[in-house]
């Protein structure tokens, strides 16, 4: 049996299943997928809540995305996860979208009903509860300054900001043109929130960061050995909560410099954890996964 199905294997449900003793009937799609930890978490809050289900890693190919979702729901799926850089494909070929998925501009779980595939996006939801379950605090009573905002997760993140109503948000990205949609779709949701947007060698850099309360990471920087921190330590100070959507490795270089400043830190894991319990929720309603999913991650 595969680790990781690809889209030729979505043809018969002798190929899935040979073997098993479960059919497979929901998945996370991605190019690549075999890094995705989604069935860690998943297939631990199946098993406990007593449904026969496997959860599948599929290689889904740039372009295949529809095709996929074909395949899936003509084999009886229940739906999926959708990961990098599916999560705007996904969306078109999603005949109903959540409205909240829409504003966030991605899907990143679909669900196969009988009348029509659902599309939904636990990121943004997933990062409101993340940030109150490590910090104890509400995403919206903070001043957040995202770091490499101009990807699918600072997207998300950044939206999600703008939704819940924070005062003050400022985006930063290496290549600063790729924070021009984003701003703009910003300012269509028609919040108050008060936008600006940076480039890393901006001056009022650090000054900008200090009159935030919550840094976050969203950029792909920390994921390598021998990546240096997103921002430097003067930007930081010790009342800041920094958070970083990387959660492999545990204390990424933000986090360490964060660390050593006297910040509060917590890394993605909360996120990982809270956007698959609520795509779990929108398969299985009335289901509560979080304990299960919080101690097949090791977290208390
Ligand atoms: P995704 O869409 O999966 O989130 P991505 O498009 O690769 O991933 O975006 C990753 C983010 O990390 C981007 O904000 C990217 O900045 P650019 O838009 O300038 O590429 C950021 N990023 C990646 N490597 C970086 C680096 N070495 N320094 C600063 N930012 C970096």
């Amino acid at each position: 049996m595969p680790d990781v199905f690809t889209l030729n294997d979505l043809i018969s449900r002798d190929r899935l299943d040979a073997g098993q003793s479960k059919p497979a009937k929901l998945a996370v799609i991605g190019f690549p997928v075999s890094h995705s930890a989604s069935p860690r978490l998943q297939q631990p809050a199946l098993d406990a809540t007593g449904i026969d289900a496997r959860y599948i890693r599929v290689e889904v190919e740039p372009g295949k995305v529809g095709e996929a979702f074909d395949r899936m729901r003509a084999l009886g799926f229940i739906g999926c996860n959708v990961t990098v850089p599916h999560k705007f494909e996904a969306m078109e070929w999603c005949a109903d979208v959540h409205p909240e998925a829409r504003s966030l501009g991605s899907v990143n779980t679909v669900r196969f009903d009988a009348d029509l595939t659902r599309g939904f996006n636990t990121d943004g939801p997933g990062f409101v509860r993340a940030i109150a379950d490590d910090f104890e605090t509400s995403l919206s009573t903070q001043k957040v300054f995202i770091a490499g905002a101009g990807g699918g997760a600072g997207q998300a993140v950044a939206i999600q900001c703008a939704l819940q109503g924070v005062e003050k948000l400022v985006v930063v990205n290496r290549s600063f043109e790729k924070l021009g949609p984003l701003v703009n779709r910003l300012r269509a949701l028609g919040s108050m929130t008060e936008v600006i947007a940076l480039s890393f060698d901006d001056p009022s850099l650090a000054e900008q960061c200090h009159d935030c309360d919550l840094i976050v990471n969203t950029s792909s920087v920390g994921l390598k050995t021998g990546d240096p921190s997103i921002l430097p330590a003067d930007c930081l100070k010790k009342s800041h909560l920094v958070y970083d959507t990387i959660y492999q490795p545990a204390v990424t270089p933000l986090l360490a410099v964060a660390n050593e400043v006297g910040c509060q830190t917590a890394n993605g894991l909360s996120l990982l954890i809270h956007q698959g319990v609520l795509a779990f929720q929108h398969w299985f309603p009335q289901t509560d996964p979080l304990a299960v999913m919080r101690q097949a991650m090791g977290r208390k």
